[in-house]
Formats: structure tokens, sequence, C-alpha cells
């Protein structure tokens, strides 16, 4: 159990106003959660502050090797004033694992939540409740130890910042346009393509400029090592339908396991749809696409919740899908897991946790 002191802001900012679109994680609330780790210590000082810049050594570690984990989730006003989180167990879990594939010490799942729910209470008042918006909180760990030689740092930084926030996407529910990538890969097996660290998002970088520059949002990986099996978008997991069938990338190691791709799949087959999780190469997306078969397609995560892919393009070859509009599907999914983080629809035992 933590026992966190709390310093309040004495200049507190104004809050967004109802007419500010919130474009995603530009605004940050009053105050942020921070808690100290060293070696033999452990995690320590616990506290509430207001939020404000860090004072690092330029030598830190973080800043040469990389060595530093995040999480995303969101916080939720519902109509009868509740503030609701969405399944945070899952993304502690998953903070844990990553925290054990890139040596940061773990945080005891019980504390983690009882910060979360701390600095959310704090910062409350921030949580915007315009339809398809939310409050993002951004938990992260970086490694501090002034040192320039490559291993595990002996201190470490948690903190909890958060921030109101619209849709991911400017094209908003609307479908997005999806470049698949074979020329740079993400991740590899055996790498750290299923932890959520920074270094699986820079190694993105490059091909999303190059998608970009030709109008496409966000980049589709395949493997690492065929470049034929599809895996992610970066920001989300991604589902296709084809010929009645959903079917997603089976978590093979360089995957991110997403929370809202665990809860697709479980609300699909609580539906009575079938759901298979397995290898999807692009050719065989191309065959159904061509077929006529391909009759969905939707990227699924915490900051981009359903995304619906209207475009595919891979080398010269581009395809529409649900003739570029928001499939049948999408829109269920959508509505339903908004409707449950909401708390308008019951969702599965657990799923929604109160502050
Ligand atoms: C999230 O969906 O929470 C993520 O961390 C993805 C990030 C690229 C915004």
């Amino acid at each position: 159990m933590l026992n966190i002191r709390v310093e309040k802001t004495t200049t507190p900012k104004p809050l967004p106003t109802a007419d500010n679109p919130l474009k995603f994680g530009t605004i940050f609330t009053d105050h942020m959660f921070v808690m100290n780790y060293e070696t033999g210590k452990g995690w320590h000082d616990e506290r509430i502050v207001p939020y404000q810049p860090l004072t690092l050594d330029p030598s830190a570690m973080v800043f040469h090797y990389g060595q530093e984990m995040f999480e995303g989730l969101k916080a939720y006003k519902a109509e009868d004033g509740r503030t609701l989180l969405f399944r945070p167990d899952k993304n502690i879990e998953r903070a844990n694992n990553t925290n054990r594939r890139i040596c940061i010490p773990e945080i005891p799942a019980d504390d983690f939540l009882q910060a979360i729910k701390a600095i959310v209470k704090m910062d409350e008042a921030w949580i915007p409740t315009k339809p398809g918006t939310s409050l993002y909180i951004r938990p992260f760990i970086i490694a501090t130890d002034p040192f320039l030689g490559v291993r595990p740092s002996d201190t470490y930084l948690f903190i909890i910042i958060l921030s109101p926030v619209g849709a991911y996407y400017p094209e908003g529910l609307n479908p997005v346009k999806i470049w698949i990538e074979d020329e740079y890969v993400r991740a590899v097996r055996g790498g750290v393509g299923e932890a959520k660290t920074g270094a699986n998002y820079v190694a993105s970088l490059k091909a999303q400029v190059k998608a970009h520059d030709e109008g496409y949002s966000q980049v589709l990986w395949l493997d690492g090592v065929e470049r034929k099996y599809i895996e992610e978008v970066g920001a989300m997991n991604i589902f296709f339908k084809i010929d009645g069938k959903i079917v997603t990338p089976k978590l093979n190691g360089s995957i991110l396991p997403g929370v809202t791709r665990d809860s697709c799949i479980q609300l699909c087959k609580s539906w009575g749809l079938p759901v298979e999780e397995r290898r999807v190469s692009a050719d065989e997306l191309f065959e159904a696409a061509e077929n006529g078969k391909l009759e969905e397609c939707w990227g699924s995560g915490t900051a981009a919740v359903i995304s619906p892919v209207g475009h595919l393009r891979c080398e010269d070859k581009v395809f529409q899908i649900a003739d570029g509009g928001i499939g049948e599907l999408s829109q269920k999914l959508y509505d339903t897991v908004t409707g449950i983080q909401l708390g308008k629809i019951e969702g599965p035992e657990g799923w929604v946790v109160t502050v």
C-alpha cells in the first residue's frame, strides 16, 4: 500500500473549454504522480506534485540506451458522475511484462492501480465529457543513473501524467488509409516488439513519414523475417473480416498484446462470431480483396479505440474496403467498447473499475 504525499498546485491552469477539439496528447492536467526507485531501497517517495518539467543529468541512461517503458489507458466520466477506468489490470500486467523484458524493476500491481486512481481522482475535473473524449493516462518509467556504460540502471523514475483527449486520428471514426510497409521492419521475434517501450516507436518513424508523404495515416507492419505476414499498425492492432470470419494476427512475440485487441476478440466471440488468431499474409489479404471477400478492416487500440480502415496499400496495389466507409461490425464494436467504457452498457465482469 502506497503512502502518497500530495502537493497541490498553487497556479491551477484553466480547464479546456467545451469547444476545444482536444487534439490528442497536447494538453496536460495540473498534477502528476512520481515515485523513485533505487537498488537496495526499492520503489519509494510516492507523491503527487504539480505538473512540471524534470531535471535530469545529461548522462541519465534513458537518454543514451533507451531504457524506458510506458503504458496508455483512459478514464471516463459516466452519466451518473462516476469516474471509470477500462481494464486497468490488463495495462498493469502488460507494464510489468515490459519491465521484466527491459530489466526495469516491477511495480506491485496494487500499488500501480492505487497510483493511477490517486492521480485520476486528483485531476478528475479534467475528464472531458463530450462524445469521443476521455482522459488519457500515460504511466512511464525512465532509467536515471548518470552513467554511460551499458547495463540496467540502478535508479528509476515512475511518473503518471494525464491528458484530456479527443480522437487519436484527425479522421475521428472516419476510415483511415493504411500503408503496408515492405522495406522497413518494426520488430522481430525475440526482440522487444511485444513490450511497450519507446524503441518500437522510434523504429516506426521512418516508414511513418514515408506513408504520411503519400497521404496515408499509418503503417501496417509485416513480420521482420519473411516480410509476408501482417503484424500490427504501431499505434494499434489490426483485424480483418474475411468471408464472415474475424481474423487477427496471432500474438507471436513481436506484436503488442493490446487491451482493446483482447476486448474485440472477447466481444466478437460472445456474439457468436468465428474469431481466428493466426498468421495472415499480405497475399491472403490481396486475394480476399480481389475476390470481394475482404469485408471489413479495423484497428484497435487505447488511443485509437476502434478505427475503421478504408484503404490498404502495398507497393502499387491499393484496395478499398467496405466501400471506403465504416463497416457494420467496426461500428458495433466501437459503440459497444465505448458504451462499456462510459458505463452505459454492462461489459464482462471486471472490465470497468470505479475510481
Ligand atoms: C495507446 O493506444 O495508448 C498507445 O500507447 C499508442 C500510442 C502510439 C498513442
